[in-house]
């Protein structure tokens, strides 16, 4: 029986309350398994900034670098959307996390579930069996070049600037898990870049062909990143991996997220260099952000959590069967029909955030292993 150490950082917004439905998934796991979870939770984001004129702690990053794993809900307050030059931003708290721990590959799986293609504005006949998983580059690139800064130039003006950079061994550890990935697939990757125009890109694109070298059994597509935008809604079946860098990722994960039928489906990992058995600290959080619109409402989707949670039981404790057990049980509640408000056709018909969780939880109590 494993013992796990996690952070847990419910955030703004809906954060807390699927947060909510993350730790009774691994209790369930808990009961089930016999693991054990020590989770320690930390507040970050927008209401620690009203409260401590911070988005995160130092304690916390420390804290959080000493766990197995951190379960993060979302970040963000509505004012401070509309005051897009305060210093201090809620968005701090995830970004330093990444940083600090080192996690520099995010990856999100899109993979398209059948009975939910309605939910998608996309016709069926486009987004049925689409399943690829975006690697997206988290600790470099435009989001952490510098010179980032504002500044006034000689004729005070005022100036803005970010710097797109990457270093080459930036690029190969990406392009390695990347290759990787595709060869435990269907041995396809696609590399987006910009490299008709920026320099960054031109050497992206060399590093990854190195790369590639190492792996002759992997095909290969380098696509430009408009006409990826492009690709992906009209033609997404034929990716599989996908590798970018974190500007370029942050925008296709978003576009991508639309072919689920909800961004409420969709998980991510953050993850850094991992130990030989494969495993190691990663940050796990639903892509779906905060939602003010339906904050306090107990109405949002909790699978996009659930199934971050499969992702930390994989990626950080190494119990890979228990998280296959929980994505079958998410699996199974939505093919028997249970919807939650973005998922239902029938705007008087939905489950709540608790009652969604309710039904996953009985179908993971009655898998067998
Ligand atoms: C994401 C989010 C973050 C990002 C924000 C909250 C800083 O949009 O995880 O995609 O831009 O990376
Ligand atoms: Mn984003």
């Amino acid at each position: 029986m494993g013992s796990f150490d996690i952070v847990v950082i419910p955030g703004d917004g809906i954060g807390p309350e699927v947060t909510t439905e993350g730790v009774r998934m691994l209790e369930a796991v808990s009961e089930k398994f016999g693991h054990e979870f020590t989770l320690d939770e930390h507040p970050a984001g927008g209401g620690l900034i009203d409260a401590e004129g911070i988005a995160i702690r130092p304690e916390t990053l420390e804290r959080a670098s000493q766990a197995n794993a951190v379960l993060f809900g979302a970040v963000g307050l509505p004012k401070f959307d509309n005051d897009p030059g305060a210093l201090i931003r809620p968005e701090q708290a995830v970004l330093g996390l990444r940083r600090e721990l080192g996690l520099w590959a995010n990856i999100r799986p899109v993979k398209a579930i059948a009975s939910l293609t309605a939910a998608s504005p996309l016709k069926p006949e486009i987004i049925d069996g689409v399943d690829m998983v975006i690697i997206r580059e988290l600790t470099g690139g435009l989001y952490f070049g510098e010179p980032r800064e504002r500044r006034i130039d000689k004729n005070g003006l005022r100036e803005g600037v970010n710097t797109m950079y990457y270093r080459e061994d930036e690029v190969a550890r990406i392009a390695h898990l990347g290759f990787q990935l595709a060869r435990e697939r269907t041995g396809r990757i696609t590399s987006v870049d910009k490299a008709n125009v920026l320099v960054v890109s031109q050497l992206w694109r060399e590093i990854v062909d190195e790369v590639a070298a190492l792996y002759p059994d992997v095909e290969l597509d380098h696509v430009i990143v408009d006409a990826m935008t492009m690709h992906l809604i009209k033609r997404p079946r034929d990716f599989d991996v996908v590798i970018t860098s974190n500007m370029f990722g942050d925008i296709l994960t978003d576009e991508a997220s639309v072919l689920t039928g909800s961004m409420g489906l969709l998980p991510s990992a953050s993850l850094g260099t991992m130990s030989e058995n494969g495993t190691g600290l990663g940050l796990y959080e639903p892509i779906h952000g905060t939602a003010p619109d339906i904050t306090g409402q107990g109405i949002a989707n909790p699978l996009a959590m659930l199934l971050s949670v499969a992702l930390l039981l994989r990626h950080s404790c190494g119990l890979g069967e228990e998280a296959d057990i929980v994505e079958r049980a998410i699996e199974l509640t939505i093919d028997k029909g249970h919807r939650t408000i973005d998922l239902s056709d029938n705007e008087k018909k939905y489950l709540s955030t608790e009652q969604m969780t309710d039904k996953v939880l009985e179908e993971f109590k009655n898998l067998n292993v």
